[in-house]
């Protein structure tokens, strides 16, 4: 049986991938299992190493059989394995890497004993690098440049230009320092409380990262293919951007899910969430600070060391501030909204 366009099939990828007619599929956008014990409805996801690798080379290479010659593949995946994958993808396979992208997104997942968790490495690879699509033109791909929003400068192109590894306080107070078009790409992530969040998968992505790889590494009409469903990003964002789309997810619940969000999306529909992070949050400069914010009584708890430590390192950013200028400010460490 081959398998239908515009449908979402709920098996493993590995053995739906045989069934997709080769030398078939534009773009693949695949955001799999980073083998870190996260807790899916029914994928555990903590194999042995040489399982999970094996496990990769298999799903990898159906992504290969079913792409066009000229066809695009995007990965996301963790520090753990990036490295690993990066070389079956271009050693084993055969794939160019274009770009190896640095999402960076706030509200990433609370670390005690490390510094917590806000980037996802996105590797974009092409089958052959001298026939691929990169509409590199697209004005929703483009972004302002510094020259047109900073300097005023005359020689800036008026279309803006195409969209860094840095350690980042607050996007929002950067203007110049952080610039979307770079190769590190903030987009916060879909947090517990973001409306858009679809509530029943944990590794939502957001619609605007997938909407800056649909439109640029494929053309209206294309097929966009996603190996791994959860909550059904890359469908939702190829069906609003009029691109055919297919996929699987082993979950039957987060399929009914997923065609549940289908249902409610319609070509031309709006990419949920802000199309410029930077202008979606106050800078620090407009915030409010802690002493402005009226007191409430509450319980205060008896300090252990751990908490004397962070009030001493509070102490000494609150008494540094005073003499940073407003754009490095780092009062954002103590006032983001907590992690999920
Ligand atoms: C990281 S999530 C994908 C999240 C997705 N990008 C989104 O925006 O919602 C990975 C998904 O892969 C599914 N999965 C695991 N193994 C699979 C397999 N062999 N075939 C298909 N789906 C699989 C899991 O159930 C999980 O929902």
């Amino acid at each position: 049986m081959d398998v239908k366009l515009n449908e979402v099939y709920n098996e493993s990828c590995i053995e739906g991938l045989q069934k997709v007619v080769p030398g078939t599929v534009d773009l693949a956008f695949a955001d799999p299992p980073f083998n870190i014990g996260y807790h899916y409805d029914v994928y555990h996801d903590e194999r042995d190493d040489s399982e999970y690798l094996d496990f990769t080379r298999n799903w990898m290479a159906g992504v290969k059989r079913v792409l066009k010659p000229s066809g695009t593949f995007w990965l996301a995946i963790g520090d753990e394995y990036a490295a690993e994958l990066k070389i079956i993808a271009t050693k084993e396979l055969g794939f160019t890497c274009r770009s190896w992208v640095i999402w960076y997104y706030t509200f990433g997942v609370n670390c005690v004993k490390g510094f917590s968790r806000s980037h996802t490495h996105l590797f974009h690879f092409v089958c052959d690098p001298k026939n691929l699509t990169f509409n590199s033109d697209d004005p929703a791909v483009r972004v302002p440049s510094a020259r047109q929003l900073v300097y005023g400068d005359r020689r800036a192109n008026p279309k803006g230009r195409l969209p860094d590894n840095t350690w980042i306080l607050r996007p929002q107070d950067m203007a110049e320092g952080f610039q979307p078009d770079d190769d590190t790409w903030h987009f916060p992530r879909v947090a517990g409380t973001f409306k858009e969040r679809e509530g029943f998968h944990g590794c939502q992505m957001p619609e605007q990262l997938l909407g800056r790889i649909v439109r640029c590494c494929s053309n209206l009409g294309d097929v966009v293919l996603d190996p791994f469903g959860g909550s059904g990003t890359t469908f939702s964002v190829a069906k609003k951007l009029g691109r055919r789309w297919l996929g699987f997810e082993l979950s039957k619940d987060y399929v009914e899910r997923i065609n549940e969000r289908l249902d409610r999306t319609k070509e031309g529909d709006p990419l949920d969430g802000a199309a410029d992070p930077a202008t979606s949050a106050p800078s620090t400069a407009d915030g409010r600070e802690l002493s402005q914010v009226k007191k409430r009584p509450r319980f205060v708890r008896p300090r252990d060391k751990e908490s004397e430590a962070a009030a001493t390192i509070a102490a000494t950013h609150k008494s540094q501030q005073k003499s940073l200028p407003a754009t490095t400010m780092p009062s954002s460490l103590f006032d983001e909204p907590p992690a999920e």
